[in-house]
């Protein structure tokens, strides 16, 4: 079966689905995207990535190329027309195609934002073996920009932790700054120590999760105590449990940082309850 990919109004063949090479997403990283998870045909967190995408394009004075009604009718198109059980549909605002190189923002009344939209199915996302495991972490320094709050398509950092990670034969890397975690190269980081969650509190430094908002409130209506602080690497190796969270892991325990194990090495109850918690909600939920 082909994928079938949305462009800027068009449902195409992947084969067809293409992008001038002057758009700025492609020349500047002029763009921001959001991942959505799929699960059992629902799009899960809807509002809340849509929510997140008005922000991150308002702050970079992109305008919207759809409203939240029409986002959520070609998602759900392009679940349809990719028979999409279990997986992610993955969406990028650009600041579209001004037909050449310029560092100065183009006029959005002449040049509009590409919008491009595509599934990827993961059949199964939910019973992902590696909640079983717990994921292995080294810690980096965090590099990035300023403003990681907004959800731009500067991946490159990112994707260099993932690789140094895989080097050291671990999952994934823990961003550092000024000797504490900032967040994971894709997902929200967390410990468990002294009976609490503790997650850094929200700031331009860290992308505003919105697996996070959703565990969190999770998490205080199981009567779970949540501190919003930063930690440090040091603390994560003595804590009791870590995890992470983000759209496409959901919560997925952390069992090991820069060689030494978490608490028991394996992972811990209250990750695998939250885990357990937001996937059974989110199914609910789903749209
Ligand atoms: N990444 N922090 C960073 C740096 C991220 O890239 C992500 C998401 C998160 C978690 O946010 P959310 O819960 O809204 O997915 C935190 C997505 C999944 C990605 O780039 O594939």
């Amino acid at each position: 079966m082909t994928r079938i990919v949305y462009v800027n109004g068009d449902y195409l063949p992947e084969q067809e689905a293409k992008v001038s090479v002057f758009d700025r997403g492609f020349l500047m990283a002029d763009g921001v995207y959001e991942v959505t998870s799929v699960l059992g045909g629902k799009i899960i967190d809807f509002a809340g990535h849509a929510k997140r995408l008005e922000r991150s394009l308002a702050e970079l004075d992109m305008s919207a190329p759809v409203d939240q009604d029409e986002l959520l009718t070609i998602k759900r198109e392009l679940v349809v027309r990719n028979a999409l059980i279990d997986g992610m549909i993955y969406l990028q605002v650009t600041r579209g195609n001004p037909g050449d190189r310029d560092f100065v923002f183009p006029d959005p009344e002449t040049t509009p934002s590409t919008l491009v939209m595509f599934t990827q199915s993961k059949p199964g996302l939910a019973d992902n073996p590696a909640a079983k495991q717990g994921l292995k972490v080294i810690s980096i320094e965090d590099i990035r920009w300023g403003r990681r709050d907004i959800k731009t398509v500067q991946l490159l950092y990112p994707s260099m932790g993932k690789m140094m990670a895989k080097k050291a034969g671990a999952d994934d890397a823990w961003m550092i700054e000024n000797g504490h975690v900032t967040e994971g190269t894709s997902n929200n980081a967390y410990i468990v120590t002294g009976g609490k969650i503790v997650t850094r509190q929200l700031g331009t430094d860290i992308l505003h999760g919105i697996t996070r908002a959703a565990v969190l409130r999770f998490a205080k209506e199981a009567q779970m105590v949540v501190e919003e602080r930063p930690f440090t690497v040091e603390e994560a190796k003595a804590a009791d449990e870590a995890f992470i969270t983000s759209a496409s892991a959901f919560v997925m325990p952390v069992v090991e940082i820069d060689g030494t194990a978490i608490g028991s090495g394996k992972p811990g109850p209250i990750a695998s309850r939250l885990r357990e918690i937001y996937i059974d909600e989110s199914r609910k939920s789903g749209l």
